[in-house]
């Protein structure tokens, strides 16, 4: 184990067996329920049928789609460069939305839409959804865009988002939706980079009980895109707006049209949109996916993971629709299964801290999908809030975005599930389109903290750095080593760079940026981006593992951890911490923290510093930016504050310096 090894450097040939080294001893279980099981959706079968032919399983899959013509070719592999369901022919937004009105579901709910100011809600049935998405389609036609022209999207979480995006699928535009809390610049860039000749946007929308502005934003952004056409703006917040002789307001362009619209079929590789995900450096990488594998997949996990009973269950997404897990998580994958899903507009803690939990009870939702920031956030709010209400309708869970604690999964269990709803933990990325490696709800006892196994039909591995599976008990990099339907076809406009990012660490495999351990069971445990991996007097430390650890200490709600430059050790690690919402900052809170970490995962874990701090860096998808906080620990002046959320945060870190010292 790493704690006896001795020191190597960065590239020292030990590395590999000692990356991401197996600190956290886990030994909790929870069995899937038994009427869960019974009645589940996939069972374990489904793992041998998709070893014994991988690609007859996503043909399967790919059958549970309306094709206007099907497919000749699964698979046409020329690497890294995947076509699937090569010949066949389908409408995704016919998919996600006429068929379920023609199979006689047309009454059938697709969204309840909750909007922030308490009592501003709409209904949305399938029936609606075709006419509005289909006056949506005209309007664009009359506007000029034809297949394969891309539109950007820069909308709140209103209804007219899916509408659109679906127009755009309905007649082969691409969409580039691009999250409303992006500034001018980062709109600009991407309006640029997709060469996008229409965009979509709104006055604003409603936060923290306010309007917030997205109009200004937009003009500032296209006054210098000299390629868009036309910008559509949705009335939300009536708030006034700067005119311009390219605007035209979506209720003059779009309630005139006609409420008929005839989808044509088009190719499974046509693009279907591109989504930008940021690199470490550089400008933004423009992740394409397209049609026909894209809806395959989003529509098989989302069945399959959350074991979606399309009759009963209300399922809602917490996520914003402006990045991945919105766009395959609540538009395609649940559109695709005719499934009924809640989307809400605002903040958790908009007008009170139990808004989430009132909007469980309001729509008896009975799956839940929210990301650990948020979970975290809600243990530190405090056990009672969520307490109030009746959340008995829950029975499956999700978890997406970053590595879970295990003690916030065990909280979300216990709190938020009554202890009975099994909790899955989802990983994926904006480049692989739709879920990878998670538990099934209905076949597997999940640990927390891991991801556990491969999806079937999908496999993954973990690698030392010369690229060689790990044994059991290992650690290294996770990897993908065949292509899957909803993979990135490559990076918008430049192919070379996909293969560069992705293709090239280790040959012949995808290569995420993720750190991962397979344990002695041959369970999956993420352990973040590679760049989150310390390197400690030699030893290789995971940020998550001692995150973890100072998150299962009874005062902790948040930890986030980085490892620092020091001159004995190479790096120390450095920790930040928020208190639980009844605990009061002691002076010996850290020696106490720092006595916890050394014995749940050793003295070499134990942080050279503790800091309590008021709130974490957070990107605007939930992230924590642990570059910033080394800049903090580094006693440097901070790099690029612009993604966060909130810029004020890293005012309140940098005045508990002094303590660190
Ligand atoms: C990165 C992708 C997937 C949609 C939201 C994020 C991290 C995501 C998990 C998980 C551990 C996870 C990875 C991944 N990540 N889910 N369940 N366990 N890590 O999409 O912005 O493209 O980020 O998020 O580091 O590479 P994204």
């Amino acid at each position: 184990m790493a704690l006896e090894t001795p020191g190597h450097g960065p590239n020292g040939g030990k590395r590999a067996q000692e990356t991401l080294s197996n600190l956290l001893q886990e030994t909790r279980r929870f069995d899937p329920p038994a009427d869960l099981a019974a009645a589940a959706n996939v069972t374990e079968s489904a793992y041998d049928e998709a070893k014994r032919d991988q690609l007859a399983f996503w043909d399967r899959a790919a059958e549970r789609l309306s094709w206007s013509k099907r497919w000749d070719t699964t698979l046409s592999w020329n690497p890294p460069f995947a076509k699937w369901f090569v010949g066949g022919q389908l409408n995704v937004a016919y998919n996600c939305v006429d068929r379920h009105v023609e199979a006689g579901n047309g009454d059938k709910v697709a969204y309840h839409w909750e909007g922030e100011p308490e009592g501003d809600s709409r209904t949305i049935t399938y029936a609606d959804l075709q006419r509005e998405v289909s006056k949506a389609a005209n309007a664009l036609i009359e506007l000029g865009v034809r297949k394969g022209d891309r539109v950007a999207i820069y909308l709140p979480m209103i209804p007219e988002l899916p509408v659109s995006m679906l127009a755009c699928a309905r007649i082969g535009a691409v969409h580039s939706v691009v999250f409303g809390g992006f500034s001018a610049s980062a709109l600009k860039s991407r309006i640029d980079d997709a060469d996008a000749k229409v965009v979509i946007t709104a006055d604003g929308g409603f936060r923290r009980n306010a309007p917030s502005a997205l109009k200004p934003t937009v003009d500032e952004a296209v006054a210098e895109c000299p390629g868009v056409e036309r910008v559509v703006v949705v009335r939300r917040t009536a708030q006034d707006v700067a005119w311009t002789d390219k605007d035209v307001w979506w209720h003059d362009l779009v309630e005139r049209q006609s409420d008929q619209h005839k989808p044509e079929p088009h190719d499974a590789e046509d693009p279907l949109y591109i989504l930008y995900t940021s690199g470490t450096t550089g400008k933004p990488k423009g992740i394409l996916h397209t049609g026909g594998g894209y809806l395959t997949q989003t529509a098989w996990t989302h069945h399959a993971v959350f074991d979606l009973k399309t009759e009963s269950d209300i399922y809602w997404c917490t996520a914003d629709i402006g990045w991945v897990t919105g766009h395959s998580y609540i538009v395609y994958g649940p559109l695709a299964n005719g499934a009924t899903s809640v989307i809400y507009e605002g903040t958790p803690d908009t007008p009170h801290r139990g808004r989430f939990w009132e909007i469980v009870q309001k729509y008896k939702i009975s799956i839940l999908y929210t990301a650990p920031t948020a979970i975290r956030t809600f243990m530190k709010w405090g056990d009672d809030i969520p307490a109030k209400f009746d959340m008995s309708s829950l029975r499956v869970l999700g978890s997406v975005g970053e590595p879970i604690n295990p003690e916030a999964y065990v909280w979300y269990r216990e709190h938020i599930g009554g202890s009975r709803c099994p909790v899955v933990d989802t990983w994926w990325q904006t480049e692989t389109g739709a879920i990878m490696i998670s538990p099934l709800p209905g076949v597997t006892a999940a640990k927390p903290g891991a991801a556990m196994r491969p999806l079937p039909g999908i496999t993954a591995d973990v690698v030392d750095d010369q690229g060689n599976s790990v044994p059991d008990g290992g650690g290294g990099f996770l990897v993908v080593r065949d292509p899957w339907p909803a993979m990135l076809r490559t990076i918008w406009g430049d192919d070379q760079r996909y293969i560069d990012t992705y293709w090239s660490r280790f040959p012949g495999m995808y290569f995420p940026g993720d750190g991962a351990k397979r344990d002695e069971d041959g369970d999956l445990w993420l352990l973040g981006r590679v760049d989150d991996v310390m390197l400690v007097s030699g030893h290789n430390i995971s940020t998550t593992e001692v995150e973890s650890a100072l998150v299962s200490h009874p005062k902790v709600a948040e930890a986030a951890v980085v490892g620092a430059t020091d001159p004995v050790t190479g790096q120390a690690i450095v920790s930040f911490v928020i208190l639980r919402g009844n605990v009061a900052e002691s002076e010996d809170i850290a020696a106490e923290l720092r006595g916890h970490v050394a014995k749940t995962l050793g003295p070499i874990a134990k942080p050279r510093q503790i800091l309590v701090v008021p709130e974490l860096p957070k990107t605007r998808s939930g992230k924590i930016m642990r570059r910033l906080l080394r800049d903090v620990a580094e006693n440097r002046s901070l790099g690029d504050v612009t993604t966060l959320t909130d810029s004020s945060v890293m005012n309140l870190i940098s005045e508990k310096l002094p303590t660190a010292k």
